[in-house]
């Protein structure tokens, strides 16, 4: 005897329950009711109206029923498929409508966004406080000079009064470049473009020099191998140490405001005679009494130490070319990176040169 060739055995059939009928009616609705989108409804058409579904099935189980139990049981089946098939029509208009209404929000397109997205970067701190320091001279009619930062030695040191046997050597830990006797250096300070310029210019001779310079110096919170230097020249008929200190306090004002004092200390610089080391009024404290006693910034000196300066040392006029006795000047060199941490409150140097972005574009904005 062969076995059923197909899911439907008349054979097997159990007269179709009005429960049973029933139980497949509402698994369907309920499930048309969950469909949360029209994949899912999808899936609920194929389970429970379609082919394979129960109650398709059921219907096909009509034919083989006792004659009597048909009319009742198609009826039954009827219904409920008409019910189920309603419920569809139904569940899908509301779907679509739905699925319309999301897609006319999804897809609008705001007009008013930004078209650029990409954070931009910043001229780096250095730069712009470079110009900033240039800028404050230009405005007095001084000009921008410029040296290489591969230097003769004759330029770093012997042009500046600076022998080879001159202590004064030993102060600038210099990088030499090889071979020896080609006398090359990475330049220890601005100070061979006051040569420079000395050499190919007649007076009367302004001039700032914003620059890198090289020493050998250990890498920490207050010392770099690699540094910025601003050297300012003058070289005119007339020209005293009180030019330099009225220049020197306009600058002083101009990078960090009204109010800031400076101080000539004494000093010595073989290019300069005399020389001074020039300090800044604390911009902390002020040295005010009361405040300065504890001021981290100054140690309670009430003056910080900015840089150096000096008449020009005739010897050096007289070595660039320049007569001495109709004309003088004055120079001075400041480390811009110290003057930036001192304007910007930066208490590590390293954080100007390692590079961060996010560093950089605080200074971004300054104008
Ligand atoms: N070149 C000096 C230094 O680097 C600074 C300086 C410049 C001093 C000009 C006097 C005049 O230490």
């Amino acid at each position: 005897m062969s076995g059923p060739n197909s899911d439907y055995d008349p054979v097997e059939v159990t007269p179709l329950k009005a429960e049973e009928v029933e139980a497949m009616r509402e698994a369907a609705l309920a499930a048309i009711a969950a469909a949360a989108d029209l994949d899912q409804l999808k899936e609920v058409r194929l389970a429970h109206a379609g082919d394979r579904s129960p109650l398709a099935l059921a219907n096909r189980e009509i034919g083989a029923l006792p004659p009597q139990a048909r009319k009742e049981a198609g009826q039954r089946v009827g219904q409920a498929r008409g019910a189920v098939n309603q419920a569809l029509a139904a569940r899908t208009e509301v779907l679509e409508a739905e699925h319309e209404e999301r897609m006319l929000v999804e897809e609008t397109v705001d007009v008013t966004l930004p078209v650029d997205r990409l954070p931009r970067g910043s001229r780096h701190p250095i730069t712009t406080g470079s110009e900033l320091i240039a800028d404050v001279f230009v405005a007095m009619g001084w000009e921008v000079a410029e040296g290489p930062v591969v230097e003769a030695e004759w330029l770093n040191f012997d042009a500046l009064n600076l022998g080879a046997d001159h202590p004064a050597r030993t102060m600038q830990d210099t990088f030499w470049t090889e071979p020896a006797d080609h006398h090359v250096v990475l330049r220890t300070h601005t100070s061979p473009v006051q040569a420079r310029t000395m050499l190919t210019r007649t007076p009367p001779i302004y001039v700032v020099c914003p620059g890198r310079v090289f020493r050998t110096d250990e890498y920490d919170a207050t010392h770099s191998p690699m540094f910025h230097q601003v050297e300012g020249l003058v070289v005119d008929e007339g020209i005293t140490m009180a030019h330099l200190k009225g220049s020197l306090d306009h600058f002083a004002t101009a990078m960090f405001g009204e109010g800031i004092d400076t101080r000539f200390r004494p000093s010595y610089f073989p290019f300069t005679e005399p020389s001074a080391e020039v300090d800044l009024r604390c911009f902390v404290c002020r040295g005010v009494a009361g405040e300065v006693e504890t001021c981290r910034t100054c140690r309670g000196e009430g003056w910080i130490e900015w840089g150096g300066c000096g008449v020009v040392n005739p010897r050096v006029l007289t070595a660039c070319g320049i007569d001495p006795e109709r004309y003088t000047g004055f120079a001075f060199g400041m480390g811009i990176d110290r003057t930036l941490m001192f304007r910007h409150g930066i208490t590590d140097l390293r954080d100007i040169f390692e590079g961060d972005v996010r560093f950089a574009a605080a200074f971004g904005t300054e104008i």
